[in-house]
């Protein structure tokens, strides 16, 4: 568990509402994953680790490393919104990975699903790049969306119905530099 001291200073004295996942259980689990992540795949297959930016940049960093396999790391960064300030569900890829999907091994890792609409959008883009296998990790999964175009085959925790924040999850850009994510 954090301090208190340690919560006030990182969140610049505002209060959080709770502790949902400490930094000691999510290195727990993110170890377990990259163990089931690393035994899923074929002995001597490689893997592209795809990072949806920003989110996923904490998650992707501590998973990579407990994936036991030959591996390539490129990120994604898409716009959920249109031009105005209403989502109007659209997604539009800002960056594009410079690595070839066709024939490789694609991990996709998203720091949390939430209505579903990213990954529904971007799984059909992906998937016309003709890669190999494309399989989705999510550290959070709030279980809210309607079906998903592919379904994760790796969840860290199902998420609680509240606002998160740190591990890389941001408010207004913020306090996505917590080690452990807070509900605010
Ligand atoms: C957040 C999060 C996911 C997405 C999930 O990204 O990182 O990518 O929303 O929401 P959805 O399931 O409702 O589509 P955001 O657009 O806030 O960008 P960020 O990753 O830069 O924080």
């Amino acid at each position: 568990m954090v301090s208190r001291a340690e919560t006030s200073g990182r969140m610049g004295g505002r209060p959080v509402q709770r502790i949902a996942f400490s930094a000691e259980e999510i290195a727990a689990r993110v170890a377990t994953m990259g163990r089931e992540i690393t035994s899923h795949y074929p002995r001597g297959q490689k893997l592209l680790v795809l990072g949806l930016l920003k989110g996923s940049f904490i998650f992707l960093a501590d998973l990579v490393r407990e994936i036991d396999m030959p591996l390539q790391v490129d990120f994604l960064v898409v716009s959920s919104y249109g031009n105005g300030t209403v989502t109007t569900g659209d997604v539009r890829l800002v960056y594009d990975p410079e690595a070839e999907l066709a024939g490789k091994h694609v991990l996709l890792v998203e720091d949390i699903i939430d209505s579903g609409n990213t990954i529904n959008r971007l799984m059909p883009m992906l998937l016309r790049r003709q890669p190999l296998s494309l399989e989705l990790c999510a550290l959070l999964h709030k279980r809210i969306s309607p079906p998903l175009v592919r379904e994760a085959r790796w969840v860290g925790f199902d998420a609680p119905p509240e606002f998160l924040v740190g591990y890389g999850l941001d408010h207004a850009e913020n306090f996505r530099h917590l080690p452990y994510i807070a509900s605010l």
